[in-house]
């Protein structure tokens, strides 16, 4: 393989590369105290469906590279480029990925994908390069969830923050504070699926400007159960949590838009793959991805959306819930 003007083989590039993630996993536990960004889920499978070999390949999600890294391992004459919200997520795969040349990383939303491809086309490496992939891999990364002053966790005490980008002028708390009762409602039906949704609304509605911290929500939403068994209130805790995190981040939204867009945006031939973990991404993916097929501009390679093996979700709890979906565009 020839870089620049010396040669390196593939030993040296891996060497590289391995040498770039201790480095920048030591810049994470210095300032998080955390060993890992993330674990990527399913691996073997993203790079079977997304088949990366030449063109561009878009990583809608980067968080901590993961992805990418495999992306790049196994790309011959192409070009990756990394989106993430969270410029945690940009500096970290930035050394992750120093070993390799033909990247860029762009901290925006995926839905503004098409101005990223206009950019990076009229890079000299990419003049003549189609986009080739996209993959998504949603939700919140490891290092989201375990860093308290995200808010994203209800075990570690936080502020009600939640959003994919720490500056975002939209947070839990206004979400919370901001919504009528007939909307907390919504939310925490439409976005948790909720059971209990009226009652924890109304008590979070009451409390709403008393409320400032994750540890606050949780024994809130656990007080309006307080007769029902222990794992009814850690569910309504997980749903309370999820709906305010896709409402905070308008997620369900963003997937639709960013679906169509990285639809329009592929090439013929080209590959997108999808990783879900709750049953609204994956109904909304799903359905994207028959209406598409159904005007003859998709062809759908899972007929049913593929889990990670028992192996995998032993391993990495996180993947439990994983459904990987994936098509080529042909028309
Ligand atoms: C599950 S993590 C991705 C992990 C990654 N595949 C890896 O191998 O480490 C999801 C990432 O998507 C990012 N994200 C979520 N919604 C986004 C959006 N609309 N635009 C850009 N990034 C987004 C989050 O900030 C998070 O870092």
């Amino acid at each position: 393989m020839r870089l620049g003007s010396c040669a390196i083989t593939r030993q040296d590039f891996k060497c590289q590369s391995s040498k770039a993630r201790r480095n920048s996993k030591r810049i994470l536990e210095q300032f998080t105290g955390l060993s890992i960004f993330h674990n990527p889920v399913m691996v073997r499978e993203v790079i079977q469906y997304l088949a990366p070999k030449d063109g561009i390949i878009l990583d809608a999600t980067l968080g901590g590279g993961g992805h990418s890294e495999a992306i790049l391992s196994v790309l011959e004459n192409g070009f990756l480029v990394g989106i993430d919200l969270d410029p945690a997520a940009i500096s970290y795969s930035q050394s992750r990925l120093v070993g390799y040349k033909n990247f860029r990383l762009f901290n925006c939303n995926f839905m503004e994908m098409d101005k990223v491809l206009e950019k990076v086309l009229i890079l000299p490496e990419c003049q003549n390069l189609r986009l080739m992939g996209v993959l998504f891999d949603l939700g919140v990364s490891l290092y989201q969830i375990r860093t308290p002053e995200r808010g994203f966790s209800y075990q570690l005490n936080g502020p009600l923050d939640m959003s994919f980008n720490p500056f975002s002028q939209i947070k839990a708390i206004d979400v919370l504070r901001r919504s009528s009762l007939p909307k907390l409602e919504e939310i925490l039906r439409e976005f948790g699926e909720e059971r209990y949704y009226r009652r924890i609304a109304k008590a979070i509605w009451l409390k709403r400007q008393r409320l400032s911290n994750t540890k606050e929500l949780v024994n809130l939403i656990e007080s309006c159960l307080l007769a029902k068994p222990r794992f009814i209130k850690q569910k309504a805790v997980q749903r309370t949590f999820q709906a305010l995190r896709i409402a905070t981040n308008n997620e369900l939204d963003n997937l639709f838009k960013g679906l169509l867009t990285a639809l329009e945006l592929l090439s013929l031939g080209g590959r997108i793959v999808v990783l879900a973990y709750h049953s609204l991404e994956d109904r909304i993916v799903k359905n994207t991805f028959r209406l598409f097929a159904r005007q003859g501009k998709l062809e759908i390679l899972t007929k049913k959306p593929l889990r990670p093996t028992e192996k995998e979700r032993h391993k990495n709890p996180y993947a439990t819930s994983a459904r990987l979906r994936a098509a080529i565009k042909i028309g």
